[in-house]
Order: structure tokens, then C-alpha cells, then sequence
């Protein structure tokens, strides 16, 4: 046997996205050799209703493994860091849920520590994966947009609208001090910056939180449950519930993008459009096999997934034909698809095309001007001066 096959992971997390790393990592072929839970009880439960044969009762066990040679962290945001740094530290790849980290410091860590061990390292920024922006980026990249001017979007949810509505993101020593942005306008930010091959170098950001006093329940709650405990206490919140950004590019090109986590009716919409010289191009998360591409002189269009239709990346994330819809879960294993050749390589391609932590550390470090921003009421450059190397990806092979 060689190749994948070969490879054994476990994941650790297995709340709402652990879950479906699982059932990615199947789906491509990736052995999953076992979970590890939030206690011994909870890992055993999971592991049994996912038919995973085994749930670790620490990650010390789960390291202990001979079997796993990848792990993916899909626990809270205040675990990735340590939990990542002792996976590195044991010689095991790692894919990490964004945001990487609690703070910037810690993510340059991060890069670092991979960067010496030589192990492939990966952020989950899924969004890239979806078939259409692969290929935008790579229509952008081609220059059929021409120079690249605004870049405008907004990412909306609405399941925490609700005072009585809870989850561990709202508590900054769990989720960061960042909450709507470091939690779903950090994908908006790094699928920009992968779609236009330029980085955001200038923020200027307002925050609101519209509701100060949430009920917290007494017992667990699932992420996007609505089901509710009778028994809560009162939590004073502090975290933003809305962010409106005015953004400058590397090249100049100018931009906006609101996000939300209160906007009734909206689940999950990112939407974006990128207007260049020559033409713009325009997409939806809750449409995601249309790609709109419009035009001065001649009429628009709009693209249907179609891997006979699209170029080399748009063709390697699809796994279906056209007219068959792929949505949120499949971008997963069109991601571990591209992480996991460099994986049966043994080691990170030079600058990979998939999210790497270095994409990650640049997400913390554009989130901690935008919170810097937001406190003093200014424009801020994001501070780049630590970064050791370009984090640019490379067009995925
Ligand atoms: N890429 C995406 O699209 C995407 C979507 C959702 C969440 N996420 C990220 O994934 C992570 C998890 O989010 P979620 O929505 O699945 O949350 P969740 O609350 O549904 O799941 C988190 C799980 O981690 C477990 N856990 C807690 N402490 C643990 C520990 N010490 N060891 C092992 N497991 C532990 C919890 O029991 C729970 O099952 C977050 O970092 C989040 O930002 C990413």
C-alpha cells in the first residue's frame, strides 16, 4: 500500500465542524484512527455515533499513537495554540480550525515552530475550496478582470440574535477578543486575499455590540442549536455583534465588507464582488454553484459549476459534475485533498496553495488592526513587520 491509504489521522473536537472533518477525511480516503472529546465520556459517545474505533482519553494518548501521523484541531479557539504546538512538538502534520490563534504573538509562534519542524500545517480557510473561487482566482489571476479596484462584501448570520441565544464564542477568554470578525469576516478577509492575490494593508473598522447582556444556559450548548435550558445566568458581553470595515489593498484597490452575526433570516451568507478594469466577478455562499461575471459591452453572465467549464483549480476542487450541487461540506475535502498530497510527500510544498498557518497569522495580524482600529478610531496598517516570508499561496496544483 502507499500513498493515502497509508495515512492514518484522528480529530480532536467533535462538536459541529469536528464532525464533518471526520466525514471529509473518509470521503477522500484518510483512515480516521480516532477522536479525542472535551472528557473521556463525551470522546467514547462520539466516536461510537461517527463508527470512529477509537476515542483517546487524552491528547498525550492520542499522540501516543503510532497509527496517526495527522491531527486536526477542531476545538474552541483557545485550545488551538497549546494543542497545536504539542502536535508539532510530537512530529505530527496538523490542520487547524481558524482562527489560528488567540492573538498574533502567539500565531507567529506557530508559524515558526512549524516552519522548524518541517511538517505540513494548515488552516482550515474551507471557503477557498468551493469550485467557483478556485476559479475566480484563477480568472483574476489570468488579468480577464483587468486591475482590480474595489473589492466589496458582507458575511451574515443570525443565531445569535437573541439575548437568550449562547455559545463559547461570546466569551473572549474562549473565542478572542475578536468575536463576529475573528469568527466568520476572518474567512471573508483570507478568500479575498486568495482571490485577488492581494492583502489588506490598511483597516479602518467600527465595532458594535447591540446586546450587552446575554443569558447564559447552565448546561452545554451544541454550536447553532436552538434548543435551550431553563436554568441561565446573566453575562455582561463585550464582543461585537457587527463590524463595517473600510479596507485598502497592497495594489491600492479600495474596499468594504460588513459582517453580522444578529441579521434575522440571514443562516450563513457570505457574499462578495470584485470589480476590476476589465470586467467583476460576484459570488454567494447560500448560491455557491453561481459564479457572476459581469461586463460593460456585451452581457453578463453567470457560470454554473461545471468542471468542463472552469480552468485546472476549479476542476480540482469539484468532485461532482455539473448540475450536481456542492456546498459547505465537500470545500473540506477538496481542502484535505490539497493538503494531504504534501502530507504523502512528507512535507510542505515551498509555498503551498492551500491555507497554511503562515495565512492563518496573517488573518490575526489584519484582525488585530481592525481592533485597533475599531479603539482608536483611525485608519491602521496592519503590521507586517514580523512576518519572516511572503504568504502569498501559490495557485493550487
Ligand atoms: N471552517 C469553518 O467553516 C468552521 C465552521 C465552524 C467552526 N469552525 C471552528 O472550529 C472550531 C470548533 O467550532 P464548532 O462550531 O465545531 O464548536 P462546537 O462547540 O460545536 O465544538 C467544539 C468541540 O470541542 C470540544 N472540546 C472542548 N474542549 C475540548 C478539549 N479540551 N479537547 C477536545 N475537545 C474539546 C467540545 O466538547 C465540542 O464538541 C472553532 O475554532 C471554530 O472557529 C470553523
Amino acid at each position: 500500500m502507499s500513498g493515502l491509504a497509508t495515512i492514518g489521522a484522528a480529530v480532536i473536537g467533535t462538536g459541529f465542524i469536528g464532525t464533518v472533518h471526520v466525514e471529509a477525511l473518509r470521503r477522500i480516503g484518510v483512515q480516521v484512527r480516532g477522536v479525542l472529546g472535551s472528557s473521556p465520556e463525551r470522546g467514547r459517545q462520539r466516536a461510537e455515533a461517527l463508527g470512529v474505533p477509537r476515542a483517546y482519553d487524552s491528547l498525550a494518548e492520542l499522540l501516543a499513537d503510532p497509527a496517526v501521523q495527522v491531527v486536526h484541531v477542531t476545538s474552541p479557539n483557545d485550545l488551538h495554540v497549546g494543542q497545536a504546538r504539542e502536535i508539532l512538538a510530537a512530529g505530527r502534520h496538523v490542520v487547524c480550525e481558524k482562527p489560528l490563534a488567540m492573538t498574533a504573538t502567539e500565531s507567529a509562534e506557530l508559524v515558526a515552530l512549524a516552519a522548524r519542524t518541517g511538517l505540513v500545517n494548515a488552516t482550515n480557510f474551507n471557503i477557498r475550496y468551493y469550485p467557483l473561487n478556485q476559479h475566480a482566482r484563477d480568472t483574476v489571476a489570468a488579468g480577464d478582470l483587468g486591475e482590480i479596484r474595489l473589492v466589496t462584501g458582507r458575511y451574515f448570520q443570525d443565531w445569535l440574535l437573541l439575548e437568550s441565544d449562547w455559545n463559547w464564542r461570546l466569551q473572549p477568554e474562549r473565542g478572542g477578543a475578536l468575536r463576529a470578525v475573528g469568527d466568520i469576516g476572518s474567512h471573508w478577509l483570507d478568500l479575498m486575499t486568495f482571490v485577488t492575490g492581494q492583502h489588506v494593508v490598511e483597516v479602518m473598522a467600527d465595532l458594535a455590540t447591540f446586546i450587552e447582556t446575554r443569558r447564559e444556559p447552565t448546561g452545554p450548548v451544541e454550536t447553532f442549536s436552538t434548543d435551550r435550558s431553563a436554568e441561565t445566568v446573566e453575562r455582561h458581553i463585550a464582543t461585537e455583534d457587527t463590524a463595517a470595515i473600510l479596507l485598502r489593498f497592497a495594489n491600492g484597490a479600495r474596499g468594504s465588507v460588513t459582517v453580522s452575526q444578529i441579521s434575522p433570516g440571514r443562516k450563513n451568507s457570505l457574499q462578495y464582488e470584485i470589480d476590476g478594469s476589465a470586467g467583476s466577478v460576484a459570488w454567494d455562499s447560500e448560491q455557491p454553484d453561481q459564479l457572476w461575471l459581469g461586463h460593460r459591452d456585451r452581457p453578463n453572465e453567470i457560470l454554473l459549476k461545471n468542471p468542463a467549464l472552469m480552468g485546472p483549480s476549479g476542476r480540482a476542487a469539484s468532485a461532482l459534475p455539473g448540475g450536481h450541487v456542492e456546498g459547505f461540506a465537500d470545500t473540506f475535502g477538496a481542502h484535505f485533498r490539497a493538503v494531504y498530497a504534501d502530507v504523502v510527500a512528507g512535507a510542505p510544498s515551498s509555498r503551498p496553495g492551500y491555507p497554511s498557518f503562515a495565512d492563518g497569522h496573517d488573518e490575526m495580524l489584519v484582525g488585530e488592526a481592525i481592533a485597533r482600529s475599531a479603539r482608536e478610531g483611525r485608519w491602521v496598517e496592519v503590521d507586517r513587520s514580523g512576518v519572516p516570508q511572503p504568504v502569498t499561496s501559490e495557485a493550487p496544483r
